[in-house]
């Protein structure tokens, strides 16, 4: 709920357990008030009065567009100013604004004043818009606020609106300057990474200057996730303290800061990264910022990721992914790499099928000659000597042994030694007459141009046709240098970084939409452009292309404190939950299926038969993260259904020290009344389980299993 006092010019933005507030200074400006606890009343707030009495503003509701009209400012601001909501870099400022701008008449000075604002309530959802003006040229910079009925969750964004008569560059243009309660002693987690390492957590004390997270790979991830979480004291914990996080929505360059000022006022500032970056806005022409979207919890670090992970399911992910539970997948990469071809698949098809695979999928090496990776990328017919007859008969096959089919592609990229490259090479983001460097030996094709847009959709909407393909691998395996668009104006060369995910997105938007039900997973290297702005038509995410059981743990532990488990990509046969014998071997980068006798088969079969009864409780349940790999050597999870009907719990360990007895796994959000069925363990109450817990123990090293908890039906 969004609630305005005309009086006070005060909003006050309510969610299930938390307020935020905002105030319209005397001279008009937008002052940020509270971020935390829930407020019941629009008059519960100590106020300094020199700031806010005797202010005449005219028009605000009669006349929604109207503008204060201060163009002279009668004295000093300065400290009117701080704690400014969204600050424009003008006037008597010095920190990190929300945006920076360049008039075309060399002034560089943004004043932002309240102009009006519009209060829009639906079913789900209530959406405030506050629009800013410059105090004397005609830019307006409305700021989005939509706030979800039953989450503790505010997106923010912001979109400027050029109304002058000539074009205005915008230097710098954050989503959101968050503001949090006054004070000295706040720690920042953040997360940062590498190739097959991604996802890690780390956490500093801000000190009276800057922490920035970024990356300007083109890419959000390997070695950053748009993320933070921010607690007063390095009090939370895993299930109980004041925490704020936040993550943006963007899958390119980003930038988030945390800065502490010399007064203790501590505010994160977040968006796209301004780093090589200038927009053009022409008049009458506007820019969208992505979406940062904060949350606060007094629930801990635990609390706050829920919250993320309900918002995901309900609110990012297609619906394909809430409906389909994902697949048991097998693919032959780590056994041929790019050297497969269809006879070879079709020998090891039945071999999968027998392990109780559910999802069959190609990768890398079906188009064009791609048999090594400087070659193929861009021509995406099937490979004439590999896959002679197409992809038809390995697809029947597949189907014949009862399992879906899925396909790897990498849309974004072109290999040198292609008819892409040749046909194209205005296509490939380069700056002319400079050199042109590989990663992984291949060129990236610029998406921010409407024709490799069409180019792009028209092959995959082909391919998706043509072929019953039930799950597609959207890879993406470089980073973008030399970011030149020689075709572009040079004011306009460095809208590029923006253009290119946009466009992106344009082609997974269309299609996600043209095909619902195809899966979709989004892979860069592994978890390399894993955020929330992808992820709204990624029904999957591919976290890391790490094949160690214990690191990817650690991955996919980290990932969760942003991200719901239940997009984390496919199961891979073996990998957390598979007998340790047959684990080591099938985890690596050489399985061979048809290496196992038919007892290993058989267990691996029954092992996948076992998980399929369970795995919907990670789908669709809430995650409690019970003992940490940053803390022990072993990791406790729990996944609980919202209903407290069924819960999983794994447990995995990376040591077995000897004569070394476990803590008790005292678990979470259980019915207390009711008595649980427990596989290993005698039946116990809720109450029983919460309080007292369960005993766990390994029998070797890099052991590990799950244990699933059932109601009782008459309990
Ligand atoms: C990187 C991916 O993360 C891998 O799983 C695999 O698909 C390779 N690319 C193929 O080139």
């Amino acid at each position: 709920m969004i609630a305005y006092s005309k009086e006070r010019q005060i909003f006050l933005l309510s969610t299930v357990n938390t307020s935020y507030a905002i105030i319209v200074t005397k001279h008009g400006y937008l002052k940020h008030l509270h971020w935390g606890g829930k407020i019941n009343s629009i008059d519960d707030f100590d106020l300094i009065p020199e700031y806010y009495i005797e202010r005449k503003i005219v028009g605000i509701d009669d006349e929604p567009n109207a503008v204060i009209p201060i163009k002279k400012l009668e004295k000093e601001t300065f400290f009117e100013r701080l704690d400014e909501e969204y600050s424009g870099w003008g006037g008597y400022f010095f920190g990190d604004p929300g945006i920076k701008v360049d008039f075309e008449d060399g002034v560089r000075d943004l004043l932002l004043i309240y102009s009006s604002h519009e209060i829009t309530e639906s079913t789900d959802t209530s959406v405030l818009r506050i629009r800013m003006k410059d105090n004397i040229y005609d830019l307006f910079v409305d700021l989005y606020y939509k706030i979800y009925h039953d989450l503790d969750v505010i997106d923010r964004w912001v979109c400027v609106v050029n109304k002058t008569e000539h074009k205005v560059t915008i230097e710098q243009i954050m989503s959101a300057m968050w503001h949090f309660p006054r004070g000295d002693q706040y720690r920042l987690t953040h997360m940062y990474g590498k190739w097959s390492g991604e996802f890690q957590l780390a956490e500093v004390m801000l000190t009276q200057s800057s922490v920035t997270m970024e990356t300007r790979t083109g890419v959000s991830g390997h070695h950053s996730c748009p993320w933070f979480a921010l607690d007063w004291q390095a009090e939370a914990q895993e299930e109980s303290g004041d925490i704020y996080a936040g993550t943006l929505h963007w899958s390119g360059n980003w930038r988030i800061t945390a800065q502490k000022d010399n007064h203790e006022r501590v505010r994160v500032t977040g968006g796209i990264h301004d780093f090589d970056f200038a927009w053009p806005l022409l008049p009458d022409e506007e820019f969208s910022t992505p979406i940062f979207t904060g949350v606060y919890s007094t629930g801990g670090f635990g609390g706050a990721s829920r919250q993320l992970h309900k918002y995901m399911k309900l609110f990012v992910l297609p619906p394909y992914s809430l409906e389909k539970i994902p697949s048991i997948a097998y693919s032959t990469w780590g056994l041929y790499t790019f050297n497969s071809d269809e006879e070879q698949e079709l020998e090891i098809v039945p071999h999968a099928a027998q392990m109780g695979v559910d999802l069959y999928h190609v990768d890398d090496c079906w188009f064009s000659t791609r048999d090594n990776d400087y070659q193929g990328l861009g021509d995406w017919y099937c490979s004439p000597t590999k896959f002679p007859n197409g992809l038809g008969e390995l697809i029947d096959s597949v189907k014949k042994h009862g399992m879906e089919f899925g396909l790897w592609v990498e849309p974004e990229m072109v290999s040198q030694d292609t008819h892409l490259f040749r046909d194209h090479p205005d296509w490939i983001i380069h700056f002319p007459g400079k050199q042109m460097t590989t990663g992984r030996n291949q060129h990236v094709l610029n998406f921010g141009m409407k024709e490799v847009q069409e180019w792009a959709i028209k092959w995959l909407t082909e391919l998706l046709e043509q072929y019953d393909i039930d799950f597609f691998k959207w890879d993406m395996n470089r980073y973008i240098s030399e970011p030149g668009w020689s075709q572009l104006k040079n004011y306009e060369q460095k809208t590029i970084w923006v253009k290119y995910v946009q466009g992106v997105y344009r082609v997974f938007r269309t299609i996600k939409e043209k095909f619902p039900k195809v899966y979709l997973m989004n892979c860069a290297s592994g978890g390399g452009r894993v955020d929330m702005g992808l992820m709204k038509y990624c029904d999957t995410a591919a976290l890391s292309d790490c094949g160690d059981m214990w690191d990817y743990i650690k991955i996919y532990w980290g990932y969760t404190y942003a991200f719901a488990p239940m997009s984390t990509g496919y199961p891979r046969v073996t990998r957390m939950w598979g007998e340790p014998d047959i684990r080591s071997k099938l985890s690596g980068w050489s399985s061979d299926p048809r290496e196992y006798s038919p007892e290993e088969k058989s267990l691996m079969k029954k092992r996948n038969d076992d998980f399929r009864k369970v795995r919907h409780i990670i789908h669709q349940g809430e995650l409690y993260r019970l003992s940490s790999p940053y803390k022990d050597e072993y990791v406790a999870m729990e996944y609980v259904l919202e209903d407290m009907s069924e819960a999983l719990i794994a447990v995995i360990g990376l040591k077995q020290t000897y004569q070394r007895f476990l803590p008790k796994l005292r678990l979470c959000a259980l019915d207390p009344d009711s008595t649980y069925e427990i596989n290993g363990h005698p039946p116990m109450t809720g109450r029983g389980l919460m309080a007292h817990g369960l005993d766990v123990t390994f029998r070797e090293e890099l052991d590990s299993y799950y244990i699933h908890l059932k109601k009782l039906q008459n309990s």
